[in-house]
């Protein structure tokens, strides 16, 4: 079977397509034959610069797949022919999230699954939503579940409340498609009006382009009579924090995502204190919570929007493809 792997620290044209033994699941582990994988903005960043996470070579990348069951250890309750998607965290079951769940991130701590077939703990793999095909199901452990944790905790987002969304990547066109699932109001930002307006076609509110208007938190507080979003999916980090913290209201939340912007910079602590803002961090979910949303998604039929999909021999074009975020909503890896 082949697997993609990183083997250097020199990119995405480095990742080398290598030949391997197809694996035997042991006791508890199920293999599963891939059908696709889709790729995150954390997929590309560790494929560019592995160094510096201690990633041992070869590792291969991605946490993001779904197929079918075709061989399983001892103990397992999963039979071949099952259809299963891989959770993001391989021992991150339920409640709040440890250090021990925390390592042992697919594609990182953990050998990724951008392969033919792979093994994963029973645990670590959650049943597909029938009305799925296995390339919208790959699309769901990561982006869409993270999108869920920000709009379901500390609390539930309730209808009638306004979500802000920043630009319209693989994270946001979910929370944008969970708000529409909810009844809940949006405002989009986004570098691109086009984007802007198919964020519309998927339920959003109001769209703001953060290009053409630097000022875009101002513009939000407009948008709600001066109040401030009742939530925040943050997912630009340092470059948007600050404006995020003032477009939110007095007792907002802001779920803390991601870090398009980069990871370096400063924030501004004394409103947050003024405002009583809570500032979440959020690294994706647990399977509980991924088995909420396929509840939620399954009940409303839910369908991700996908881009594009590459073949399984062409994977590094489309890191190349994320890296040059003209897309919108996932990239699928079909194999
Ligand atoms: N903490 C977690 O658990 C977790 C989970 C998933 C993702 N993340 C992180 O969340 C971020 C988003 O992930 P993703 O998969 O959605 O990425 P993505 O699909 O690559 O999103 C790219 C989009 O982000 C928007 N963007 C870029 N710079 C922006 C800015 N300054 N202001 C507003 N929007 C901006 C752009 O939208 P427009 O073209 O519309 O402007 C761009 O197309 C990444 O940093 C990722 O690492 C974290």
């Amino acid at each position: 079977m082949r697997a993609w792997e990183i083997v250097s620290g020199d990119g995405v044209d480095s990742l080398e397509l290598a030949e391997r033994e197809t694996p035997t699941p042991g006791p508890g582990q199920v293999r599963v034959r891939m059908h696709a994988n889709s790729i995150n903005y954390r997929d590309l960043t560790t494929i560019e610069d592995p160094v510096s996470r201690k990633l041992p070579f070869p590792t291969v990348p991605n946490s993001d797949g779904a197929g079918v069951v075709t061989a399983v250890g001892e103990g397992v309750g999963l039979s071949p022919g099952d259809r299963v998607t891989s959770c993001f965290f391989e021992d991150w079951t339920a409640g709040e999230i440890s250090a021990a769940a925390m390592a042992s991130a697919l594609g990182g701590a953990r050998q990724g699954v951008l392969a033919e077939e792979v093994i994963l703990p029973e645990g670590g793999v959650i049943p597909t939503p029938a009305h799925l095909t296995d390339a919208e199901a790959a699309t769901l452990p990561c982006a869409a579940l993270t999108a869920w944790h920000a709009l379901t905790l500390p609390r539930p987002i309730t209808a009638g409340e306004t979500v802000l969304l920043l630009g319209t990547g693989g994270v946001s066109v979910f929370a944008q498609q969970f708000c529409t699932m909810m009844g809940v109001r949006t405002i989009v930002t986004s570098a691109s009006d086009e984007k802007l307006a198919r964020m519309i076609a998927l339920g959003a509110g109001e769209t703001v382009n953060y290009r053409t208007n630097p000022d875009w938190d101002a513009a939000v507080l407009d948008l709600t009579g001066g109040k401030g979003a009742d939530r925040v999916v943050e997912v630009g980090g340092p470059g948007t924090f600050d404006r995020s913290v003032n477009a939110v209201r007095v007792g907002g939340i802001i779920g803390l995502i991601g870090i398009l912007t980069g990871a370096a910079g400063q924030a501004s602590p004394t409103s947050i204190m003024r405002k009583s803002i809570t500032i979440r961090g959020i690294y994706v979910g647990s399977r509980a919570m991924f088995a909420d949303m396929n509840r939620a998604i399954a009940a409303h039929e839910l369908k991700p929007v996908i881009d594009q999909g590459f073949a399984f021999e062409d994977a590094r074009a489309a890191y190349h493809t994320m890296r040059a975020a003209g897309h919108f909503g996932k990239l699928v890896i079909n194999i």
